[in-house]
């Protein structure tokens, strides 16, 4: 009897997911008029069929003019939510807890997509409520680097507009069915850029001190908690550091987190960067678990649970950070691009018992099947090897 702790099942209030693997939230740029299309029912149901325990759906815009670009999908009205429904049950179906990251993409919204370049996007007939998508930040600071549109400092009516419409998606969203939510505080969207000093310089109460500049923030936990069910956890993706540029650091995190925990946050999912560029340092690439130092520090010295993201590849480094305590969640995201199915393949590779039942629907049962008539037969995705079977699979 071999048993992962990558493979063994994790309860957060009332859900206990079927493993420890978490599919990332990532942009899909296929909506259409705000709205997932059949490629978002596709691609969450073949992340949720390869046995991921939680699977994220993308950042989902909490008002209109919260779009990073065309193609984003809102939750501003009620009329959204029959469309979620389809994507949550489908991931339901397939054994997955589905889980929702809500957004507001700030200064960084009416860009171009990245296969076009990013940058300011240029007004089309296409676009029919472009006069909605008004771009705010907390400090009329253009984002730099990237030639965004100037963003306009929001006003104590935009703040308080904002954080209702993160309590009313997130009300959307547990009607929907979703059973947890990211809050997304990170890679220098709306939320970060409150929290960070290098874009937030006002002068009032939702600046300044580190007490003020994580007030809006504290304030959208503390409103969505309110309405978000006690059984359901509430995740908060954080960039835990800015990075090379000084800004937000590690004990501003700390202190955040402590505060989050208190008002009832579950897990940070522990991301870095976004406000000014890389979160390395100068001529330093990413390599494997780059960002898994930082979900540790953050468990270490607040107690409460992360997820890890970033560069983890393999199987054998999940579920050693999971046994080191860097983390509780081990979150992939282009991984999951190569091969949705990683967490049958990384059952197979750990040897754990459960072996291709990772994958809950037909699949798994055809893949027992032809392992128990062809003994020996390895995968495509567990290298190459000698054998070529002369039985045919059953
Ligand atoms: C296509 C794509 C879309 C992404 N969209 C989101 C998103 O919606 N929300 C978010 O917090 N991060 C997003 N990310 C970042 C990923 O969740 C993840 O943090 C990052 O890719 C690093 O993990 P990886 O090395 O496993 O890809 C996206 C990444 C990719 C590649």
């Amino acid at each position: 009897m071999t048993q992962t702790l990558l493979f063994s099942p994790w309860q957060l209030r009332d859900v206990t997911l079927r493993n420890r693997v978490m599919a990332a939230p990532m942009w899909q740029y296929a909506g259409r008029h705000w709205r997932p299309t059949d490629w978002h029912l596709m691609n969450l149901g073949r992340l949720a069929d390869g046995g991921s325990g939680l699977v994220f759906q993308e950042g989902t815009t909490v008002e209109r003019r919260g779009c990073g670009t065309v193609g984003d999908i809102g939750i501003w009205d009620d009329a959204a939510v029959p469309h979620l429904r389809r994507l949550v049950d489908i991931m339901q179906d397939c054994g997955a807890v589905p889980g929702i990251q809500l957004m507001h993409a700030g200064r960084k919204a009416r860009q171009k997509p990245p296969d076009q370049g990013r940058g300011p996007l240029l007004r089309t007939p296409e676009i029919a409520d472009w006069d909605d998508w008004d771009v705010i930040a907390p400090s009329a600071i253009t984002l730099p680097g990237e030639s965004a549109a100037a963003p306009r400092a929001m006003s104590e009516a935009d703040i308080h507009a904002v954080i209702d419409a993160f309590v009313a998606a997130a009300r959307r969203a547990d009607a929907a069915g979703y059973q947890v939510l990211d809050l997304h505080a990170a890679h220098g969207y709306l939320l970060h850029s409150f929290l960070s000093p290098l874009a937030n310089q006002r002068g009032d109460a939702w600046g300044g001190s580190l007490a003020n500049r994580m007030r809006f923030v504290l304030e959208i936990v503390a409103g969505v908690r309110a309405v978000w069910p006690a059984g359901k956890p509430i995740f908060v993706r954080l960039s835990v550091i800015d990075g090379a540029a000084g800004g937000w650091a590690l004990a501003d995190s700390v202190a955040l987190v402590r505060e989050m925990h208190r008002l009832g946050v579950d897990l940070i999912d522990c991301s870095a960067g976004g406000i000014a560029g890389s979160p390395l340092p100068a001529g330093q690439s990413a390599s494997y678990g780059y960002q898994v130092d930082l979900a540790a520090a953050i468990r270490r010295e607040t107690g409460v649970p992360t997820s890890a993201v970033g560069l983890i590849v393999h199987a054998s480094h999940a579920e050693r950070i999971l046994r080191e305590g860097a983390c509780d969640l081990v979150a992939l995201a282009r991984e999951l691009i190569h091969n949705p199915n990683w967490p049958v393949d990384a059952a197979i590779k750990l040897g754990d018992d459960i072996g291709y039942r990772v994958m809950k629907t037909r699949g798994g049962f055809w893949l027992e099947r032809r392992a128990a008539t062809v003994p020996g037969l390895r995968a495509s995705t567990q290298g190459e090897d000698e054998l070529s079977p002369r039985e045919s699979p059953g």
